[in-house]
């Protein structure tokens, strides 16, 4: 990058992890629209939060309203969004909290960019793995019933693709496993990395 050079900070991530008494890392949920990434990543955070850990969750129709509110579902707006997404992820890694993002995430290539922006040791990645049909049937937002009337253009599992993560860190299959069992082993995974 020309005429742009790196400043250092007198406080870095250890001087933080020392004040928090934990390390950061970023959890990063991805699955279908209404699949359940953040009704678990919420129920995650509350017991982050019991125990101490400094949190922030970031999560997709939230950051859409703000930082991302230009961007559109197209694969390469969703690129950006996602791309934005990570690197603010990065920051708060930084800043020491456990980041919990809540993002629809439909393309492999761009999870590995994520893995690569906040590092592969800071990054979890979570499947929230509900297939299509149930995510239609509960409809929570009424989403997938306009998409199906075509009111909605490049809607994720109808008209622009989902592809299923090749090597996710947790995969939660939420048919046979409720959100509490989920969060249970997400805690566990985390319990030796922060
Ligand atoms: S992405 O693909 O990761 O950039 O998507 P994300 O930022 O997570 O935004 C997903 C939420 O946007 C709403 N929404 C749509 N989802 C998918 N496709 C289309 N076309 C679309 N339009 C709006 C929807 O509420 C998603 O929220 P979740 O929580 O995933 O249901």
């Amino acid at each position: 990058m020309k005429n742009n050079v790196k400043q250092d900070y007198a406080i870095g991530q250890s001087d933080r992890e020392a004040l928090n008494k934990h390390k950061p890392c970023l959890v990063w949920f991805t699955g279908l629209s209404g699949s359940g990434k953040s009704t678990i990543a919420n129920l995650l955070e509350k017991e982050l939060y019991k125990q101490g850990i400094h949190t922030y969750t970031l999560d997709g129709d939230n950051l859409r309203r703000g930082l991302n509110k230009d961007l559109k579902f197209t694969k390469e707006d969703r690129v950006e969004n996602l791309r934005r997404t990570a690197e603010v992820g990065k920051l708060f890694v930084d800043a020491g909290f456990v980041v919990l993002a809540a993002f629809i995430t439909p393309y492999n290539e761009v999870r590995k960019s994520i893995r690569t922006i906040v590092g592969s040791e800071n990054y979890i990645e979570v499947f929230v793995n509900t297939p299509l049909e149930v995510c239609e049937q509960r409809d929570v937002k009424g989403l997938y019933k306009r998409a199906r009337a075509g009111e909605i253009k490049n809607f994720t599992g109808i008209s622009s693709p989902f592809e299923a993560p090749l090597k996710p860190t947790i995969e939660i299959q939420t048919l046979k496993e409720n959100p509490e069992e989920a969060v249970k082993r997400i805690l566990k995974l985390l319990d030796s990395k922060i």
